[in-house]
């Protein structure tokens, strides 16, 4: 049996079901692939519990439930000090002990280090982790939309790196689009509506989105230097009007003026998404008029679309659809990139 030893960075929603998944998939991994997933170490924003030792034990599936219960109450890994043998590391001493644990499993058996957090503070350990060739899976999109300096040290052993999750959670995106690339299509164009615009009237999440599929068509471009149209003006941001008042009067005041938007997108035949544009070197969010009768115009409902224009698709694009959010979905998308890394393991 090839085991595959990971750490865990971020024990929120998706985190806690991707470890859920790791214990209820263990029979198909042993089954069909002969592997199984053994987690060394987990962290949240304060700490990083990890095994005594990490070439040969494990958080065992009835700590990992225990894992689970605790952080779903707010709690912090840190109140687990004095939990059977496992170790507690503080914030601080999270870092280096990564980096040791990653540079001695690296050079005996592997391993991969995956970010479930939402935060920008995993990048300096995913660095390391890069440079010493371990492997990387992340449904966290902060590492890969950071400055371009960051992006070319993270992405610096390609294959060792996966991150299908930070782009329409589930849904086979980043894979698609790669083996397009390999086969020297050429991508014209992409258009995506790529979240659920009531979670985002900001269209920062978007923006991230769209700079992870533009890097990846070999874009070098910043994320303050994508433009993005927000779906309420300056007076109506979250610093100049209250929540309630936004609900009470704002929201009215956005449907007036977008209403005569929908009303001459009509007159074309057309109708109004919120969507990203790839294209040549423009890479942008926000409101675009796209014919009624494309996949994105016939979107109904919170689905990601996305269409995909290269030269094999060129009439007709390559359409990826489907839910775009959820933390079931996006931990399974995380599960099998792990799994597809299976090979440069021993
Ligand atoms: N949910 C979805 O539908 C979806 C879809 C696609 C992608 N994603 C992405 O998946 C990621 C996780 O989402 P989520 O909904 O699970 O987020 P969440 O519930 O906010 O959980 C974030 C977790 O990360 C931990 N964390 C924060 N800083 C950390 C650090 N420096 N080191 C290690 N852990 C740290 C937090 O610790 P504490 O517990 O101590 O606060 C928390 O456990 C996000 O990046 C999100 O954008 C989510
Ligand atoms: C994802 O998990 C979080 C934290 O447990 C929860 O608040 C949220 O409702 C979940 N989302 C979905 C769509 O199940
Ligand atoms: C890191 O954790 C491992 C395993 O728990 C432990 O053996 C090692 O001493 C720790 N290293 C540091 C620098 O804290």
């Amino acid at each position: 049996m090839k085991s595959i030893p990971l750490i865990l960075m971020g024990c929120g929603g998706v985190g806690r079901q991707l470890l859920q998944h790791i214990v209820s998939c263990r029979d198909i991994h042993a089954l069909n692939y002969g592997v199984r997933l053994r987690v060394v170490g987990v962290a949240d924003s304060k700490s990083l519990l990890s095994v005594p030792d990490i070439f040969t034990t494990e958080l065992d599936d009835h700590s990992v439930d225990e894992i689970c219960r605790l952080k779903s109450n707010g709690s912090s890994l840190s109140s687990l000090t004095s939990y059977g043998d496992y170790q507690v590391f503080s914030n601080s001493e999270t870092i280096t002990n990564i980096t040791e644990v990653a540079s001695h499993l690296v050079r005996s058996t592997g391993l991969a280090v995956v970010d479930c957090s939402a935060s920008s503070d995993t990048i300096g350990i995913l660095q390391k982790v890069a440079e010493m060739n371990g492997c990387i899976v992340l449904a966290n999109k902060k590492p890969l939309t950071s400055s371009m300096e960051d992006y070319d040290k993270l992405v610096l052993h390609p294959r060792r790196l996966r991150h299908e999750s930070t782009v329409g959670a589930g849904l086979p995106v980043i894979m698609s689009i790669n083996r397009l690339l390999s086969s020297g299509d050429t991508i014209h164009r992409i258009v995506g509506s790529l979240s659920d615009p009531r979670d985002d009237l900001g269209g920062m999440d978007v923006a991230r989105k769209a700079l992870i599929v533009a890097r990846l068509l070999g874009q070098r471009l910043e994320l303050d230097s994508i433009k993005v149209e927000s779906l309420y003006p300056a007076e109506m941001g979250p610093n100049a009007m209250s929540v309630e008042d936004f609900l009470a009067n704002g929201v009215s005041q956005l449907d007036n003026s977008l209403a005569d938007r929908v009303e001459k997108a009509a007159s074309n035949g057309n109708v109004l998404r919120y969507v990203c544009v790839i294209e040549g070197s423009r890479c942008e969010v926000g409101i675009q008029e796209l014919p009624k009768n494309s996949a994105l115009g016939r979107l109904r409902g919170s689905d990601n679309v996305l269409e995909v224009y290269s030269r094999c698709y060129s009439e007709q694009p390559l359409i990826i659809q489907g839910a775009g959010a959820g933390n079931d979905t996006t931990a399974a998308g995380v599960l099998a990139d792990i799994l597809d890394l299976q090979d440069l393991f021993t």
